[in-house]
């Protein structure tokens, strides 16, 4: 992950919450093209647009898989069963042109179901690779939990590494590569949660609630209609960005300032979550550095190029809500975990 433009003695351009001066020396300033990154962050908004011709509402997690994408980081979905977290991914992949594939993680899921494996081929007498469902843009991984460490280990190193190794030989996964996983919510004999230390490694947990009764009655009203969600080209769904916007954008986003004072908010918020009564765990500085590059992406959405607190706040849920770990007693009484940040945030003097 991209860094923060490093403290400078010269005096800053007085931007918004002193934001320091685009440096050209700063990263991705070759291919900069303020022309094409503009016409990147326009295509991508379209994609929002986009999917909701299938999706109906869900903004949020929408918003989140696009700043993933942007990050390159991996995604946990959290919602009940049917609340389009599938349409959500296939219609996303349709609008920037992604490949996606759907892996349903089962107690005897082995880890080359997951990666690809060896396979001989009698008509040459010689083995060779199968790719696994791994080699896709956007792998949804459905109910990770329900499958035994070692198969839950293939995908994080894959998700790690952007690469397989099978036979000793190393594979590159295609670019992008984002995993948008799936726990199973009921912990029931026979599943097998994610350790802390690997749900760090996801950059954002989206949940999808269930709609209100609008929205609800708008789904069912387009399948009165005739849509059909496993023809997303009949509801209209077009390409309206690729590969290419992304890259562009990725590299838009790495080109986006960020102040020493709001730097020293994002650890400020972290270190916060830390010293929470109601927190056994709190946010690691893997996850503050994760907070400083949604924040970015979001902030390049927004159509600005530099962070400002409000950034890091409408992030903060999302990048830090996995990262922590409540009480058993703040369990108990039914403490909310995202209600907890609301708190950290409330308390955290912003700065101005
Ligand atoms: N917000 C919504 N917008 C449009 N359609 C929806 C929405 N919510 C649910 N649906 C309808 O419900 C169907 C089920 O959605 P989908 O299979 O994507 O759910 P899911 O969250 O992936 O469920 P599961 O957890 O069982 O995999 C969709 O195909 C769609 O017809
Ligand atoms: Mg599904």
């Amino acid at each position: 992950m991209s860094e923060a433009t490093p403290h400078r003695d010269a005096p800053p351009a007085a931007t918004p919450h002193g934001a320091t001066a685009v440096d050209p020396s700063a990263a991705g300033a070759a291919d900069h093209d303020p022309a094409r990154a503009a016409a990147a962050r326009e295509a991508l908004s379209a994609v929002r647009q986009e999917v909701s011709k299938a999706v109906v509402g869900q903004d949020a997690a929408i918003t989140g898989l696009v700043i993933a994408l942007l990050c390159r980081g991996h995604v946990l979905l959290e919602g009940v069963p049917g609340v389009a977290k599938t349409l959500l991914v296939r219609s996303l992949c349709q609008a920037l042109q992604l490949d996606t594939k759907r892996v349903q993680f089962t107690p005897d899921l082995m880890p080359g179901d997951v990666t690809g494996s060896l396979v001989y081929d009698a008509a040459t007498a010689r083995f060779s690779f199968r790719e696994g469902p791994v080699f896709t843009n956007i792998l949804l991984a459905d109910e990770i939990n329900r499958t035994p460490p070692k198969t839950q280990a293939s995908l994080l190193e894959a998700m790690e590494e952007r690469q397989v190794s099978v036979d000793g030989i190393p594979r590159m996964l295609p670019q992008p590569f984002v995993v948008a996983a799936t726990q199973n919510p009921v912990e029931y004999e026979g599943t097998y949660p994610l350790p802390e230390a690997q749900l760090d490694r996801f950059l954002l947990k989206l949940t999808l609630p269930l709609p209100p009764r609008e929205d609800e009655v708008e789904v069912l009203a387009r399948h009165a209609g005739g849509f059909d969600p496993r023809d997303l080209a009949a509801a209209g769904l077009r390409a309206v960005a690729g590969p290419e916007e992304l890259a562009a954008g990725s590299a838009a986003v790495r080109r986006v300032q960020v102040s020493r004072d709001v730097l020293g908010y994002v650890v400020d918020v972290c270190r916060a979550t830390r010293s929470s009564p109601s927190l056994a765990l709190g946010v690691s500085p893997r996850g503050a550095t994760a907070l400083l590059s949604t924040s970015r992406a979001w902030a390049w959405l927004s159509g600005r190029d530099y962070v400002s607190p409000d950034d890091v706040k409408a992030l903060a849920r999302p990048t830090l809500r996995h990262r922590v770990q409540l009480r058993p007693e703040a369990e108990l009484d039914g403490v909310d975990v995202d209600a907890v940040l609301d708190g950290v945030l409330g308390a955290v003097p912003v700065p101005r």
